[in-house]
């Protein structure tokens, strides 16, 4: 409809996906132009990734998060964070256990369980709770039947982010019924209350079956050049290592080494794009709330998450404003049932493009 609406000579605003429009810093893109003249790094990136980028991941986990890692067995590159979702399935599950995620959420969720014949389970997440999942809710013998969790905070699309004590339960409720949880968390340093999201390995016990999956795209804005990391459980690393190599072959070592640098410059690089992630923000909620939208500010991500202003479903109500103002969201209802109420607005444009989109959805 957005193709349509654009042909028909409107202008678009897209705040419907969150693809970064920032480029990634400078340094990185340097480094990555002194990897590329280096025909070592034009070869087979075999095995558990570059020593230096590992070890940059471990250095990052503890001063952004207070988490040690081994960097020789505890980490992995990913091309993604999207590359462990679709794998850790085909690793760690076999076909007709169950497979829990958080929804609304990440499409790539469900998807995993459908591509590995597994059985997909959404655990909702409700605005009277904070966001967050209620796990006393989750039946008996779905968990039984579980294997995996994904849970993903600071969360898309609901912006909110888990206190550190939430992230405890849940490793606990997943330990105690032999569930391995995955902390899907591309947006740990998208976060506005001045420090990063919690990590959810902070002080777990590192025989617990818990991994984290960081990503450079959102951090860096690097979307493009696939490159993220799982963290955590030594065996659950190894065994999603196996099917990787069996896949893909592990991940550019250009990327490797700019993610590298990238990591290693964590505290100069971050804070400038935060600042512009903050203002973009603060004028959509504004803006939002000026043409009589109910909106809370996220708490972490680049998404508004914000209750549908009339009577219609997400979707009627998306059809509606892309057809008479060219502004797309995202309907609720495209990320889960429990998303049906709501639209998402991503803030990866730029401030003027955010202002016009507010003016235009006020005029509607
Ligand atoms: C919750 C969540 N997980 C994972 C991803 C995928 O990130 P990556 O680019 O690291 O594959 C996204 C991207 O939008 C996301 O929102």
């Amino acid at each position: 409809m957005a193709k349509e609406t654009a042909a028909a000579g409107k202008i678009v605003i897209d705040l419907g996906v969150g693809d970064p429009d920032i480029p990634t810093p400078a340094p990185i893109v340097e480094r990555a132009k002194h990897a590329l003249d280096d025909p070592a790094n034009h070869r087979y990136p075999f095995g558990a990734g570059l020593w230096d980028f590992r070890e940059a991941v471990a250095s990052y986990m503890d001063r952004r998060f207070g988490v040690t890692v081994d960097p020789s067995r505890q980490v992995l590159p990913l091309l993604g964070a999207k590359d462990a979702i679709a794998h850790l399935p085909l690793a760690l599950l076999d076909p007709g256990q169950a497979l829990l995620f958080t929804e609304p959420g990440y499409p790539a969720y469900r998807a995993s369980a459908v591509l590995s014949g597994t059985e997909p389970v959404g655990v909702p997440l409700l605005e009277s709770n904070a966001f967050l999942p209620r796990l006393e809710d989750v039946p008996a013998a779905i968990a039984e039947r579980a294997g995996l969790f994904h849970m993903n905070y600071p969360n898309n699309p609901t912006g909110a982010a888990a206190p550190a004590s939430f992230l405890r339960t849940a490793v606990a409720w997943a330990r105690e019924r032999e569930i391995v949880l995955c902390h899907d968390a591309p947006y740990l340093e998208i976060s506005y209350t001045g420090r990063p999201a919690p990590s959810v390995l902070a002080g777990v016990d590192p025989d617990a079956a818990v991994v984290e999956l960081h990503s450079l795209s959102k951090t860096f804005s690097m979307c493009g050049w696939r490159i993220g990391f799982a963290v955590g459980s030594e065996s659950v690393i190894a065994a999603l290592a196996r099917v990787k190599s069996n896949v893909d072959t592990g991940v550019f070592l250009v990327a490797q080494h700019a993610a590298a640098e990238a990591l290693n410059r964590a505290e100069e690089l971050i804070p400038p794009l935060l600042e512009i992630y903050r203002r973009r923000r603060d004028l959509l909620v504004g803006g939002l709330r000026a043409a009589g939208w109910r909106v809370t500010p996220p708490d972490g991500t680049f998404y508004v998450w914000a209750r549908v202003p009339t009577e219609e479903s997400s979707v009627e109500f998306c059809r509606r404003v892309l057809r008479e103002s060219g502004v797309v969201m995202t309907p609720g209802s495209g990320l889960a049932p429990a998303g049906e109420g709501y639209v998402r607005l991503a803030f990866t444009d730029s401030e003027e493009r955010i202002a016009q989109a507010c003016d235009r959805l006020g005029r509607r």
